[in-house]
């Protein structure tokens, strides 16, 4: 039987036993994405995945106002996305299913949540893999350009329109608070983005120093500084790459340091490029970090597993000569949750080392 781009269709077994659920796409490589079992009417399953949600993340209670509502397949509802900024609404549809939904999806929405605004940031590349338009609209009520948020005791202001990701990563959000916790003396932060690390950090520390590539973020997170009244952050526009280098030559030294880069390592074919770029990072941070130091050291990629970045780590600090103990193994925040069978929804690894 023909299936339309973006139909709800029930997958078979080859000896006919039902599936479940499934958007198709006709484009993507990804033919399927499961729903599982549920009601054929579509409005009465999206209403039921999108309450499940959010009765999680009500229960989950997070320590500020900027977290995912919806996580995709995470939620049973694939490719959709739903962020929260205090009282506002962020949504991306990243499919065909999830795509041809949106407009009964941003109703839903409306009446569970009762926004203030909600925008749809569509802007992301994965759409042209669904041969989805990219664009950024508000589809209800009124967003403002820079919306402020929360998280622990320090404030944000966030840009949602044209912010990396949907204006933060929150999927950092409680590692975030934890960097807090772990931080002391002199702290560094690369890969800094607007702050969420160093602003913590700044709480306990004697100073911290945050790179970033990005002039914008740069400039995002001096103003949350200010904002927040912290006087002890200074913040660079670097590649961290050489500004680590640098950093080594001038003999500096760090009590804490994190680094969260991009994903390195897109796909299988970059993998032993994007291992080389992690490793070197760590090194170098490693080599920066004074005995007894905290390094938190992340990858989002996921074609880095858990066993290839520990590997990596070992490597690292042997060239490093640094003698190092695993403290703590964290993964993305629990608003971002990870589907068993679905290792592509396990893409944070967050490991806290300490160096002898
Ligand atoms: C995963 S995000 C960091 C998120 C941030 N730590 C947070 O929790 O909000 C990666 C950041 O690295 C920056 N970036 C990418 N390549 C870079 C490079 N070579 N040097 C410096 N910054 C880079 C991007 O601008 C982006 O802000």
């Amino acid at each position: 039987m023909e299936a339309d781009p973006g139909d709800l269709v029930e997958v078979k077994s080859e000896r006919g036993r039902p599936l479940g659920l499934a958007f198709f796409s006709s484009t993507s490589q990804i033919t399927l994405r499961m729903l599982g079992e549920g009601p054929r009417d579509e409005r009465a399953l999206l209403s039921g995945r999108l309450q499940a949600a959010l009765a999680y993340r009500e229960h989950l209670a997070p320590d500020g106002t900027a977290y995912r509502l919806v996580s995709a397949e995470a939620d049973g509802l694939p490719a959709l996305i739903v962020d929260r900024y205090a009282d506002w609404l962020v949504v991306q549809t990243l499919c065909q299913g999830s795509d041809r939904r949106l407009d009964v999806i941003v109703e839903l929405l409306a009446e569970a949540v009762q926004p203030k605004g909600i925008l749809v940031r569509n802007d992301a590349k994965v759409r042209r893999l669904e041969d989805l338009a990219e664009l950024v609209e508000v589809r209800m009520g009124d967003v403002p350009d820079v919306i402020e948020i929360r998280e622990g005791t320090i404030t944000h202001q966030v840009d949602v329109r044209h912010g990396q990701k949907t204006g933060l990563f929150l999927d950092q959000r409680e590692n975030h608070l934890v960097a807090g916790q772990y931080a002391r003396g002199r702290a560094l932060d690369a890969f800094s983005y607007t702050g969420g690390f160093a602003l913590q950090m700044a709480r306990q520390c004697e100073s911290v120093l945050a790179l970033d590539g990005s002039e914008l973020a740069v400039a995002a997170l001096v103003n949350n500084a200010r904002r927040n009244g912290l006087t002890n952050v200074e913040a660079r526009t670097v590649n961290v790459f050489d500004e680590l280098r640098e950093l080594e030559i001038s003999r500096e030294r760090f009590d804490t340091i994190v680094l969260d880069p991009p994903a390195f390592a897109k796909n299988k074919a970059t993998l032993a490029k994007a291992l080389g770029g992690y490793k070197e990072i760590n090194l170098r941070a490693l080599k920066l970090l004074r005995p007894g130091g905290i390094l938190m050291t992340c990858s989002c990629s996921y074609h880095v597993d858990e066993v290839l970045f520990e590997d990596m780590l070992l490597h690292a600090a042997n060239d490093a000569g640094a003698s190092v103990v695993l403290v703590e193994k964290r993964l993305q925040a629990r608003d971002h949750p990870v589907l068993l069978g679905v290792p592509e929804t396990a893409y944070l690894k967050c490991s806290v080392l300490r160096r002898l």
